[in-house]
């Protein structure tokens, strides 16, 4: 894949990708670029939904990476709503110290990735409702 351009990755395959560097905002939140980390369940809560070291060094990468905005993977909003084993809680305070953790983590790397984002990073908490038959 042919790559040019200042940064090499403004234009890939002839196609121009500068947009996609570009500050962007979404109803006021203001955004570094407009890459975004899909949500993605990774498996990587424990037995119980919390959120573990795993989970943090995970969005971790992701920011390292330079992307402007994560979407954590589903959390269940009710204790008999989850969908996948070791998915993120959030039906309760109790998960709220470890989530808290989770952003702060992925907002402080900001200082350690200069390249892509001059605005810091943003965090999305996807929250998931699992019907039930
Ligand atoms: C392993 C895996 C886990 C995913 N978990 C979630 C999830 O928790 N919530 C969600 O909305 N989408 C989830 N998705 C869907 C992705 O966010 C994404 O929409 C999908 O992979 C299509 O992306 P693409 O169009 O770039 O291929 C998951 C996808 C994969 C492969």
């Amino acid at each position: 894949m042919e790559r040019s351009g200042e940064s090499g990755m403004e234009r890939i395959g002839g196609t121009a990708m500068k947009k996609l560097f570009e500050k962007s905002n979404i109803n006021g939140l203001s955004l570094a670029n407009r890459f975004i980390f899909s949500a993605t369940w990774d498996g990587n809560a424990d037995d119980n939904g919390f959120c573990t070291q795993r989970n943090i060094d995970m969005l971790v990468e992701r920011a390292r990476g330079g992307v402007g905005l994560i979407i954590t993977g589903m959390a269940y909003v009710q204790a008999d709503g989850r969908a996948a084993p070791w998915q993120l809680a959030v039906h309760g305070d109790e998960f709220v110290p470890g989530l808290t953790e989770m952003t702060k983590t992925v907002h402080d790397t900001q200082g350690t990735c200069k390249e892509f984002c001059v605005n810091g990073f943003s965090v999305f908490i996807e929250q998931a409702f699992c019907l039930r038959k």
